[in-house]
């Protein structure tokens, strides 16, 4: 079974033969009659999510039409990659998720190595854990003098996000002063509300929009994602262009004709129908395992909802879990062989690597080696995901395939694209609500309350109160 490629320009195949009961047996594969039984309530929540869009809700969907603030951040990067010798991106969870994937899937894997010329533009860090370690580290291998500071938070508050940067701030001061290190902050922030935007207001840092009405782990595919990409070189309005074809394909409300559609029925039915509660994501190709990790947020902290849209208690979600072919098959596939069969398992094939090695020089009179003998590792690699799949299958274990031709931006754009309908499609499926995370909220808050931030005391108090950070329970060396 092959969901073929559209005639819209998008290029990824989905092979879910493997995930089917007809494969793996009726206890643990999607059978036919589930599809046919999930059919008409897809089809049904299609029609309210394309109503719900057309009066102004789902902005999710439009992120890849903007070709304005596209040519704007275009414009911004071109001249700040010569002007700035390192670039410091500081957000957390969809906040630099999105970025940290494009960075890693479209530019060289050790691109911070290069010299200027060769990379084309700053190097790039990340402060997204305010771990002391980390960012005094990072601090001190950029070039103060030439950085540019990205502080990105929808909420424009975030404790980690804010700490990282009043630190970042002050190292800037100290060494070029206020105003100089002013200009070499940029501020992706709500455009109206939080704290961030009235510092940003009140210190004139240049400044670009975190989308009204989007979810931060949506937001790849706006300035929050695309901005670090375009300073790092990446093609953003190839990201664009694939996110729309994307788009296009999705526009259908049939699950067997649109590809996340299906992806989100194969998904849930596996974990509410036959138990696979966990769903692992395991790409062949180094460069896509950042996608995995931004896929990982935006799976669990959509669907992973204690209450149903009709507020009942559901405690709903399926743990999404990463892994990278071939090295997990030296690691997990054991526990996914033959552990638990409580796993959904999505292999990504890539058809054509960005670069060809071949083992030309196989040492004589080994006749154990003589397989390897003009090898090529793509090859190598792609043989060893059918050969995962296939001892998956013969063990009864669901999996599917999505098969990308080659990893560019085009892709990767589809991939954000494809992945962020499947998770809304997954939380109609789930009937709960993918947008919001009330149970992130309840931690930034028990963070503020115990940091002293002002407004937060009655939290304060009952986290004291309720003996935490106290000694009961606790088990220290003699
Ligand atoms: O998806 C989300 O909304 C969250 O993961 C946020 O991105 C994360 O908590 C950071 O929030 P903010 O962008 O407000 O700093």
């Amino acid at each position: 079974m092959t969901e073929k490629t559209g005639s819209d320009g998008s290029r990824i195949t989905i092979d879910y033969r493997d995930a089917m009961a007809s494969a793996v047996g009726a206890e643990h594969g999607v059978s036919d009659a589930m599809l046919d039984e999930v059919a008409p309530v897809i089809a049904e929540q299609h029609q309210r999510l394309v109503a719900e869009h057309e009066s102004g809700g789902q902005r999710w969907m439009d992120l890849p039409s903007d070709s304005v603030l596209a040519a704007e951040l275009g414009a911004f990067a071109d001249e700040a990659r010569g002007r700035y010798s390192d670039f410091i991106l500081i957000g957390i969870g969809g906040s630099s998720l999105g970025a940290i994937a494009t960075i890693q899937a479209l530019t060289h894997p050790f691109r911070n190595l290069l010299s200027p010329e060769q990379r084309g533009g700053p190097r790039f860090f990340v402060l997204d854990n305010p771990d002391p370690e980390k960012v005094a580290v990072t601090l001190e291998t950029v070039d103060l003098s030439r950085t540019l500071v990205n502080v990105v938070t929808k909420s424009g508050q975030t404790a980690e996000t804010m700490a990282n940067f009043l630190v970042a701030r002050q190292a800037l001061e100290d060494v070029v002063g206020a105003d100089k290190a002013r200009r070499q902050i940029v501020a992706t922030t709500d455009p109206s509300s939080g704290i961030l935007r009235q510092l940003a207001d009140q210190e004139g840092y240049r400044t670009f929009p975190v989308p009204p009405g989007v979810d931060g782990r949506m937001t790849v595919l706006s300035a929050v994602g695309l901005l670090p990409a375009a300073l790092c070189g990446c093609d953003i309005d190839g990201m664009l262009a694939g996110a729309r074809a994307m788009r296009a394909r999705c526009a259908s409300g049939d699950v067997r004709q649109n590809p996340a559609y299906l992806l989100a029925a194969l998904c849930i039915l596996a974990d509410t129908r036959l138990g696979k509660s966990i769903l692992v994501t395991m790409p062949y190709a180094d460069a896509l395992f950042g996608v995995t990790d931004w896929f990982r947020q935006l799976w669990a902290e959509s669907l992973g909802k204690r209450l149903s849209v009709n507020g009942e208690e559901v405690f709903a979600g399926q743990t999404p879990i990463k892994a990278l072919g071939a090295i997990d098959q030296h690691s997990q596939i054991q526990l996914y062989t033959e552990g638990p069969n409580d796993k959904l398992i999505s292999l990504i094939a890539v058809e054509r690597y960005r670069d060809r090695v071949t083992v030309d020089d196989v040492p004589a009179g080994i006749p154990d080696l003589d397989y390897l003998r003009g090898a090529e590792l793509g090859q190598l690699l792609r043989h060893e995901r059918h050969a995962t799949a296939w001892a998956l299958t013969e063990a009864g274990r669901p999996n599917f395939t999505l098969t990308i031709p080659e990893i560019d931006a085009a892709i990767l754009g589809e991939l954000f694209y494809l992945y962020e309908a499947q998770t809304v499609m997954g939380g109609a499926l789930l009937n709960v609500d993918p947008f919001g995370q009330p149970g992130v909220e309840a931690g930034k808050n028990a963070t503020y309350a115990l940091m002293g931030r002002e407004g937060y005391e009655t939290l304060r108090n009952e986290l004291t109160a309720s003996g935490r950070g106290e000694e009961a329970y606790r088990l220290a060396p003699a």
